[in-house]
């Protein structure tokens, strides 16, 4: 299929356009001249690269013209970590321009749109969740994504193409941002310093990143999965067992600082998905947790350098 990716050169799109190259999808990826495409280093020489703002996508309404997508995957997003989720740059950046996107592809003859959704859509349920249960989110990240997915099902409807919403849970993996709970724990056990953590009492499903990954893939070759799908590992375990299983496979020595963070006001105690509309197209996750955390502390371990302070 003729792709257009964008956010190619964050965390889970870098793993994407992987997966897309290896399926023998032909990719345009979008980058701004600011980016820094060190995690796709070595694939650019096989894509086109469209240069430009996403969120003004009339930058790039010449190059997505000549490239004539059949397909989008939009997993580009201002503000993924915690300490932008009530930032106003989600709705007024986010949303406008990822609908001006799905217009300029939607007019170039487009047949799919592949969006990436988030737990955060149904805010603090605390509880296995489905793509029935009610959507309550409480950050401005939450409300944009699940406004995004409403307003583009119904645009893909206007239009005649093909939407499909993954709401991805929690990811995790080599060249994760070093903000998220698992690279922080991992960098600051090899610099040998004493993480400050909550009690991780939480229940969390975790997913290794190449298996989300696989899963829009899977969806996006899957031509008849439409609609929201759950994307998670299925299975929720205490971050008090994550944590200890990566510090025992960096050192059984080294001090945690248990009880040192408080839980926020809203903290989520059960983060779990129903992935059963995944599964019930053919997918289901490869890497288990344990495999996935050996691998991610090995690349922590090889490339630490690069988050040197
Ligand atoms: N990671 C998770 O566990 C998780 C969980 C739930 C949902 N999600 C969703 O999954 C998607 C990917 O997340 P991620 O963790 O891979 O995020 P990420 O590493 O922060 O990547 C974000 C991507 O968006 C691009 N981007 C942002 N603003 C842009 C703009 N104005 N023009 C062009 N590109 C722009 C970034 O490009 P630059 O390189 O130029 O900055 C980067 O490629 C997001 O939609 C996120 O909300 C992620």
């Amino acid at each position: 299929m003729r792709v257009l990716l964008t956010g190619a050169t964050g965390f889970v799109g870098s793993y994407t356009l992987r997966n897309l190259l290896e399926q023998g999808d032909t990719v345009a990826v979008v980058m701004r001249t600011s980016s820094d495409p060190w995690r796709i280093q070595g694939l650019l020489d096989r894509v086109t690269v469209l240069y430009g703002d996403v969120f003004t996508p009339q930058t790039l309404a010449e190059g997505i013209a000549q490239f004539r997508p059949e397909a989008v995957i939009h997993l580009a997003w201002k503000g993924v970590g915690n300490a932008e989720r009530n930032d106003v740059a989600q709705v007024y950046e986010n949303v406008p321009g990822s609908l001006e996107l799905l217009r300029i592809v939607a007019e170039t003859g487009c047949q799919h749109w592949i969006g990436l959704g988030s737990q955060a859509e149904y805010g603090p349920a605390n509880q296995i969740v489905s793509e029935q249960t009610e959507t309550a989110p409480t950050t401005l990240y939450g409300i944009s994504k699940l406004a995004l997915c409403q307003l583009t099902k119904g645009l893909c409807q206007h239009y005649g193409m093909r939407f499909a919403w993954l709401r991805l849970f929690s990811s995790y993996g080599p060249m994760d941002s070093p903000y998220w709970m698992i690279p922080y724990l991992i960098l600051s056990l090899l610099r040998r310093e004493r993480p400050k953590l909550t009690k991780g009492e939480q229940l969390w499903d975790y997913l290794y990143v190449g298996d989300v990954a696989d899963a829009i893939c899977h969806v996006l070759h899957h031509t008849g999965a439409e609609g929201v799908f759950n994307l998670g590992s299925g299975e929720a375990r205490s971050l008090r067992s994550i944590i200890e299983y990566i510090r025992d496979n960096i050192d059984t020595s080294l001090p945690l600082g248990f009880g040192e963070v408080p839980y926020r006001p809203d903290q989520v105690m059960h983060l779990q998905a129903d992935i059963g509309r995944l599964r019930a197209i053919g997918w289901k996750p490869k890497t288990s947790l344990e495999q996935g955390l050996k691998q991610t502390v090995e690349w922590y371990r090889a490339n630490q350098h690069r988050y040197n302070r």
